[in-house]
């Protein structure tokens, strides 16, 4: 979690010297610490902008929206805004060191110390994010009352119960501490009673971690409770550890502890939304589990769940988004990619086995690394050009036996689209050389090789057949056809100049 460190000078709440505006406190100097004593007990979330920004217009009215619904739905959350371009909080603004603006920072109930808001900056996603993230216990009474609550609230993510026979003592206090700093992360619950104890297979007291419902499979165990904990920092390993069944669930605030861990992650991303999809999650889970459980008591992997609406952005940048279901096999910078023509059967069968033979191909070098590419072609030779993508470049460049010409255009930049037409001149030019051609390709629809580097459209590249492995650039700006000519056989200039 990030946080920002700054000190948060007590007032008494005297006269607060700040206005109101569809529910959100607009705030400078000295009234954003009245305001940080007065609602010390709520979540406090502060949007810092500055009118000047370009983002701020679109952002400022989503978020006075969600202050009004949350304001209806009466969640103890109180929003403010800070405008940093206002004297008198030039100086407050400069003790965070906050990316861009507008910016969205949030205190937990009770804390003085600020976290940055990760989550999507939209009205709906505002709201259910921020009333996930207050500070509150579920207390039970009943085992009908905890398993109903468990099956509609806690379906792809676990619940942290703490199991007492009193609210009070050393060991509820640590739980209290622990669930105040982390309802950013984690929902509580509370119960007391021997009866609890009991179905926790607790002695007495202690903590039992109960994984998501809607997760698990015939591999997993329902719970893990545990009652002697040697420090702080023992105890949150063993909920951040254990509250995971062996198919996890990835949302935006945990998604950097999967996508940045040291283990392989192998994401499968459908459409998840729990509420909408919950017999369609259940179904491919039990499939994707039969498949991999084998690894489950190895460290090899580390398997979850993806809503692929939640993470649209993610596979747009990767050109997957075209794929209902597309399974991810994240190492390193390195992607390896299950399609959905692979994973499913024309009939929507899932096909668990695919899975299975995809990781037992990988761990023995057999997959390739997938590249971003648009799809290869029909039509291979466009007027003498070929036509290369991202797939095709290591057979039909890197690979290839002839000197090659590898023009790299976007077709968002009009300028390198219409040197095609004279790129096009110069494969006609050169067309009784069996040992030359020339290829194409939209660099920004697909991955080249690095030594292909990209820093403007158009970009070109002497691709020499006894050295595929170093290219040479075309430098200078002019795209006349003697110069590409030139380019290609420097022989050429002298020829012109013998005509002369
Ligand atoms: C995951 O699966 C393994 C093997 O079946 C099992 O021993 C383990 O308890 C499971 N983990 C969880 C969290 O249920």
């Amino acid at each position: 979690m990030k946080t920002f460190g700054f000190f948060i000078l007590v007032f008494t709440a005297q006269c607060m010297a700040y206005t109101k505006e569809m529910n959100v406190y607009q705030l400078e100097g000295e009234a954003i610490s009245e305001f940080q004593y007065e609602f010390r007990d709520q979540l406090r979330i502060f949007c810092f902008y500055s009118p000047y920004a370009v983002d701020t217009k679109e952002f400022l009215p989503k978020y006075k929206n969600a202050a009004a619904t949350l304001k209806l739905n009466e969640a103890p959350i109180t929003l403010a805004m800070i405008d940093i371009s206002r004297p008198g909080n030039k100086d407050f603004s400069l003790k965070h060191d906050v990316l861009g603006y507008p910016a969205v920072v949030y205190y937990l109930s009770g804390l003085t110390e600020p976290r940055l808001y990760l989550g999507k900056k939209e009205t709906n996603a505002m709201i259910s994010e921020f009333q996930e993230m207050v500070f509150d216990f579920h207390d039970f009474s009943t085992e009908e009352e905890f398993n109903s609550y468990m099956t509609t609230h806690r379906q792809v993510q676990g619940l942290v119960l703490g199991v007492f026979q009193d609210y009070s003592g050393k060991s509820y206090d640590l739980f209290y501490d622990f669930a105040q700093k982390n309802s950013d992360a984690y929902k509580f619950g509370r119960v007391k009673g021997e009866k609890w104890a009991e179905k926790f297979g607790l002695e007495k007291e202690g903590v039992a971690v109960i994984r998501p419902t809607l997760l698990l499979t015939s591999y997993d165990t329902p719970f893990k409770s545990a009652s002697k904990f040697s420090s702080k920092s023992d105890f949150e390993n063993f909920i951040k550890t254990e509250i995971h069944p062996n198919i996890s669930w990835v949302t935006q605030r945990n998604k950097d502890e999967f996508f940045n861990g040291p283990t392989p992650l192998v994401a499968l991303y459908f459409n998840a939304d729990p509420k909408m999809y919950s017999s369609q999650i259940k179904y491919y889970i039990n499939r994707y589990a039969d498949a991999v459980n084998q690894y489950f008591s190895t460290n090899k992997f580390k398997f979850v769940i993806v809503d692929r609406e939640s993470f649209i952005e993610k596979l747009e940048a990767d050109f997957l988004n075209t794929d209902k279901i597309v399974l991810v096999l994240y190492r390193e910078e390195k992607k390896y990619v299950l399609r959905q023509s692979q994973l499913l059967t024309n009939d929507n069968k899932f096909l668990g086995p695919a899975i299975k033979e995809f990781l037992e191909g990988w761990e023995k070098g057999k997959v390739k690394k997938y590249v971003r590419s648009q799809p290869v072609p029909s039509k291979k030779i466009e007027n003498r050009v070929r036509v290369v993508v991202g797939d095709t470049f290591e057979d039909e460049v890197q690979n290839s036996n002839k000197n090659q010409l590898v023009y790299i255009y976007s077709t968002s930049n009009p300028k390198s689209v219409e040197v095609i037409k004279t790129i096009e001149e110069v494969a006609e030019y050169f067309k009784q050389e069996p040992q030359f051609e020339i290829v194409k390709i939209d660099g920004s629809l697909n991955e080249l090789p690095f030594m292909f580097d990209v820093s403007y459209y158009p970009t070109m590249y002497f691709s020499p057949k006894k050295r595929k492995d170093i290219p040479v650039r075309y430098s200078g700006y002019d795209y006349s056809k003697q110069k590409i000519i030139e380019f290609i056989n420097p022989e050429e200039k002298k020829k012109k100049k013998e005509d002369l």
